[in-house]
């Protein structure tokens, strides 16, 4: 069976679409066959595209996540993403908490899976100014890379 990723953040239009975007063109530039997706914990932002900041700093890398559009998580993602990764631990704590008890998927948080960072939240962006896009865009990529590397070998 394909492999499946599911990013989760709060409002899903800042973190885990930046996460969407790098773990598609890992996927594409690894030759992965992966089902990439996100959603928010929250519902405010339900239906928008991901924040202007957001899909400035992903196009400057070359990825267009323009035509995301934010949704919350819901109890069928559970039963079909075999992966879904937190972007912050207060995420992952929610997650853990709303998780059916008969779902199978693996839950992580995001820097676990990058050397050095382990037990760390991908800071949130949304309230600061457009350098801290580029850093979360960073911090996304190379998460990425440590995932698509991990799926390439399971
Ligand atoms: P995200 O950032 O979780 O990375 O999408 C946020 C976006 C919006 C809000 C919080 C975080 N908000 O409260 O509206």
């Amino acid at each position: 069976m394909a492999q499946s990723v599911l990013f989760v953040c709060l409002g899903n239009i800042c973190r885990s679409p930046l996460a969407e975007g790098a773990m598609r063109d890992a996927a594409i530039r690894h030759g992965l066959d992966l089902h990439v997706d996100s959603a928010g914990t929250g519902n405010w932002h339900s239906g928008q595209a991901p924040d202007r900041r957001a899909r400035a700093a992903a196009l400057a890398a070359g990825v267009d996540i323009s035509g995301q559009a934010a949704r919350q998580i819901a109890q069928a993602d559970f039963a079909s993403f075999n992966h879904i990764v937190a972007m912050e631990r207060g995420v992952l704590a929610e997650l853990d908490a709303i998780r059916p008890d008969d779902s199978a998927a693996r839950l992580s948080l995001f820097l676990d899976h990058v050397a050095g960072r382990q037990g760390e939240d991908v800071a949130d962006p949304y309230y600061g100014d457009d350098a801290g896009f580029l850093i979360t865009w960073e911090e996304v990529r190379t998460g990425a890379e440590a995932l698509a590397a991990l799926f390439s070998h399971s």
